[in-house]
């Protein structure tokens, strides 16, 4: 790779790309010290990370098809011992076990669930089934299993006894009480409620108040049972149904699975999505019984209560990611071919005389918003950016934004914040740059406003053709004037495919090119096309329009703004090649270059 590129950049930059340039200094990248880029649809269950260890660690994660009996007793680990019968009452003789042993990361060897139970021909399912433990912080561990029609996810929160879940519900019905005589006022501090639970349940003759009041606290104002879920970063998201159901969480590698998760109650669920609600000073009743909110990291939350959803309350939660995704991950992940990145690069830059416009369009979850935040990751740096979410999602390595989040009405219908009333304020606020992330409703009037008076912006649409992007921006509840689409120079479609052994893969299929109007029909022009035999994102070879208007404006050929694509794709290859790929890594490239590309280039080498 690192000859070819030579090559190129020898054919580019002429004298500049002699043996001469310095290679003495810049170091070829040692491919055994740089870990392979992770390919999205070769993924192997080898390792999922480093904290996970084998099965072989004696953990129990309860599931009701590895028990004898299918029976809600499942849930509970096997009385093996004596000693775990302990209650934690003193005059409790309900409770089926200590918590802490379910807890205890050295439970004896028959937990083991792979373990044979009784004389039946022995089957080491250890050897027939991918299991992974992974541990997302201490006392919080998940179990992965690669098998079925559905793999499994386990985890291993433990279950209240009854009389524990006594004791939980009557402080939960305390704080329901202080809760509403309070009204508005109240706010509840995470230490002194753990302190009052302690107190609560010495007085009622608990023994080990510190564990149990942890678990309580969790359970009241974490997301419990849901809680290693959110702390694991390889989920893409966590899904529940309703009562009776598992929740179910699509694994960013395996794809779909199923959690050992049941909440038999809808009181369980409705506990979390208050826990959740109360975060974001909002409320979801009988009135409102959908809630869209953001967790304390970030996700995003969407929660509907019944009679919206006939079986249970609901929950979905999008993670969000620590380590966002940058065009390099979508390069190695071949969701873009490095020429359409260089291309987009250039195109967003504009060489300081034509930024373009853009919208990313595609299906639900098909990575729109990742897109677009690769995408506007390519900005000069001197930009004044302005981001308007209904849920920040976008994490930009810039210094200069202004992010901007929409603000439902409150209980007395008053206070909304929508996207249009966003955006119209940015207009009023000197942006170079307007990130709608999601265009939907009136907004996309003032945002293409803003595209026909100079302003340059990009923004996401659901859809699912380049050509139905169109068809809804001028229809309603958009109702753009079919005259206005043309300050649009491009739509990205994006879509995601399944894989019939799990996962899914997610391609930029398309990029559209709006080349004008003809009889009042707007004019797509294909420039890159989505190459399924070979899986590659192609360039259709038709010349571009915004390369054109570029050019002339510049006063320079297109084969020069041709070569300068190139030269930026070199750079984004060598920064695959050399898993330079953070957020702020990749963001620095981007600066240097912009600042010194001669100076990259000589990089690179
Ligand atoms: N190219 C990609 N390759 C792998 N994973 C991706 C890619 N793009 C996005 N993802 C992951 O897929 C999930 C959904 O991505 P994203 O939020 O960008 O999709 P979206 O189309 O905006 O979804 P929505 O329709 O819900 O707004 C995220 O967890 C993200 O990390
Ligand atoms: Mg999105």
């Amino acid at each position: 790779m690192k000859n070819k590129r030579k090559e190129i950049l020898k054919d580019l930059l002429g004298e500049f790309g002699s043996e001469e340039s310095g290679e003495e200094d810049i170091e070829s990248p040692d491919e055994k010290t740089y870990e392979e880029p992770v390919k999205e649809s070769e993924y192997v269950p080898e390792k999922l990370d480093s904290e996970e260890e084998d099965f072989s660690s004696d953990y129990y994660f309860p599931q009701k098809s590895e028990t004898e009996e299918d029976s809600d007793e499942s849930y509970l680990p096997r009385k093996t011992e004596e000693k775990e019968k302990k209650s934690l009452f003193l005059d409790d003789d309900e409770g089926e076990y200590h918590l802490d042993s379910i807890m205890r990361n050295d439970a004896p060897a028959e937990r083991n669930i792979s373990q044979p139970k009784d004389d039946k021909p022995k089957v080491d399912r250890t050897k027939r089934r991918t299991k992974k433990i992974k541990k997302m912080s201490e006392g919080i561990k998940a179990e992965i299993i690669e098998e079925g029609l559905i793999p499994s996810y386990n985890v291993n929160v433990p279950k209240f006894t009854e009389r524990e879940r006594q004791l939980l519900n009557e402080i939960r019905e305390k704080l329901v009480e202080v809760a509403v005589s309070q009204g508005e006022k109240f706010q509840l501090n995470e230490g002194s409620f753990i302190g009052e639970v302690k107190e609560f349940l010495k007085m009622r003759g608990v023994r080990d108040t510190d564990k149990l009041a942890t678990q309580i606290s969790q359970e009241m104002l974490g997301y419990a049972q849901l809680d290693p879920m959110i702390k694991d970063d390889d989920l893409e998201e966590i899904m529940v149904i309703g009562t009776d159901k598992p929740v179910f969480v699509y694994h960013r590698k395996i794809g779909m699975m199923q959690t050992n998760v049941i909440f038999e109650e809808d009181t369980d669920i409705r506990a979390i999505v208050d826990v959740i609600a109360r975060q974001v000073n909002r409320r979801i009743d009988q009135q409102t019984p959908i809630l869209d909110a953001r967790l304390a990291d970030g996700s995003r939350v969407n929660a509907t209560i019944p009679p919206v959803s006939a079986d249970g309350s609901t929950l979905t939660i999008r993670k969000f990611r620590k380590d966002p995704l940058t065009v390099i991950d979508l390069i190695n992940f071949k969701t873009l071919s490095s020429h359409l990145a260089g291309f987009l690069w250039v195109c967003v830059d504009g060489l300081g005389v034509k930024p373009c416009n853009a919208i990313i369009a595609g299906g639900t979850g098909s990575g729109k918003t990742t897109t677009l935040n690769t995408v506007t990751s390519f900005t000069p740096p001197r930009e004044r950016i302005i981001t308007i979410e209904d849920t920040l999602e976008l994490q930009l390595p810039h210094n200069h934004v202004l992010r901007m989040e929409t603000r439902p009405p409150n209980i007395e219908g008053k206070g909304e914040l929508d996207m249009d009333t966003l955006v119209k304020n940015s207009l009023r606020q000197r942006p170079d740059r307007v990130i709608v992330g999601e265009v939907r409703g009136s907004e996309a009037i003032t945002l293409f406003t803003a595209l026909n008076t100079g302003h340059s912006g990009f923004g996401t649409l659901y859809s699912n053709t380049a050509r139905e992007t169109i068809t809804r921006l001028v229809n309603p509840p958009m109702n753009v004037p079919n005259i206005m689409i043309p300050a649009l120079d491009f739509i990205i479609m994006q879509n995601r495919m399944y894989r019939p052994e799990g996962g899914s893969i997610r391609r930029v299929t398309e990029v559209a090119e709006i080349v004008g109007m003809e009889e009042g029909n707007v004019q797509l022009n294909r420039v890159f096309e989505w190459n399924n035999v070979v899986d590659k994102v192609e360039y259709v070879g038709i010349a571009s329009q915004t390369l054109r208007e570029i050019a002339e404006l510049r006063g320079i050929g297109v084969t020069e703004i041709e070569e300068e694509i190139e030269k930026r794709r070199l750079v984004l290859e060598y920064m695959a090649d050399n898993n330079i790929r953070s957020i702020t890594d990749v963001g620095s490239w981007i600066n240097e270059y912009y600042r010194d590309p001669d100076e990259v280039l000589e990089k690179i080498l």
